[in-house]
């Protein structure tokens, strides 16, 4: 049998580009291909061996020649909040058409019961693979560890960690984490079709957590403040936060309060053979 080729949309984001060089390391005889809008940004993934092409989900006509010959798809969520529902849309609509064998697309944490209200594309997402007769896994992603990291260095500066968590635990991962699982998933021998994943970091961690992590790593005091969701949402827009950046910020902390960030199943770290990189190592790393 040939080996699968397997292509990865976002290519040139965050967590595709280390799925790409995770891909072109760990497995050099796959053939990887860069799904990218802006190929010039994709010159590192070409160097590393994967093929670049155009794929831009506002540009339908980008999209099925893009996937010619791909057997396995990485369907990375878009960054365009309000939007992704329908790109993602067109991808899969064209991933059937091109006779991709395979989508792996990363949703988020228990989709189908979380209270995050981040997760609505999701779910509509997942209801478009349902129904589009493609086969498909899910890699429902717990938060990244990357996430909190403007935050805590804010909160040295500041001396005040502020949030409507509560006591509300999170299981996060790092990219690098959640892009190792990626990997296990496209390469696995075994049928992947039908299964879902939920990923998310081997330990937990809640707000007072990182203030006092924070404080010891830095050495300077940092309080740990809860406030109400829309008190929290106000403070964030009085120190100059976009509205819309402080509404997504105050949901998924007020997500986390209510236990949507928390999982403890270690489905992540059995996939990827080892422990989630603590939140404490990516604290130091920072304020390093
Ligand atoms: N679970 C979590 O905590 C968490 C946190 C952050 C993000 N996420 C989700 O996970 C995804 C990956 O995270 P990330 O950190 O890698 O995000 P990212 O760095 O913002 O990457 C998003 C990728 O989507 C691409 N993209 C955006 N619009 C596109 C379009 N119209 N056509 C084609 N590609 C398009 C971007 O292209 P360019 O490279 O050209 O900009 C980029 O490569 C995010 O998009 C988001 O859905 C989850």
């Amino acid at each position: 049998m040939s080996t699968p080729t397997i292509a990865v949309t976002g290519a040139t984001g965050q967590l595709g580009r280390i799925v790409v060089r995770l891909l072109r390391e760990r497995h050099p005889d796959q053939p990887v291909i860069a799904l990218v809008r802006d190929p010039a940004k994709a010159q590192d993934l070409a160097a590393l061996g994967a093929q670049v092409r155009l794929f831009d989900y506002d540009q339908p006509e980008t999209l099925a020649p893009a996937l010619a010959g791909v057997d396995k798809l990485l369907l990375i969520s878009g960054n365009a909040v309000g939007e992704r529902a329908r790109q993602h849309g067109a991808v899969i609509a064209a991933a059937k058409a091109a006779g991709v064998g395979l989508i792996a697309y990363t949703s988020v944490l228990r989709a189908a019961e979380t209270p995050l209200a981040i997760a609505a594309e999701h779910k509509a997402t997942e209801a478009i693979l349902s129904e589009a007769g493609v086969p498909y896994v899910l890699l429902r992603h717990g938060w990244y560890c990357e996430n909190y990291v403007f935050r805590i260095v804010a909160a040295v500066e500041s001396g005040t960690l502020v949030t409507c968590a509560g006591d509300g635990r999170i299981s996060a991962a790092t990219r690098q984490d959640y892009a190792e699982a990626a990997v296990a998933i496209l390469t696995a021998p075994e049928p992947q079709a039908g299964k879902v994943y939920e990923l998310a970091g081997s330990t937990s961690f809640t707000f007072a957590d990182l203030a006092a992590d924070a404080a010891r790593l830095s050495g300077k005091p940092v309080a740990f403040v809860n406030l109400p969701k829309a008190e929290f949402e106000e403070a964030l827009v009085k120190i100059g936060t976009p509205p819309f950046v402080a509404g997504l910020i105050a949901k998924s902390d007020h997500g986390a309060a209510e236990g949507g960030l928390l999982e403890e199943g270690g489905t992540l770290e059995r996939l990827i053979g080892h422990p989630t990189t603590p939140m404490r190592s990516v604290i130091a790393a920072a304020l390093a």
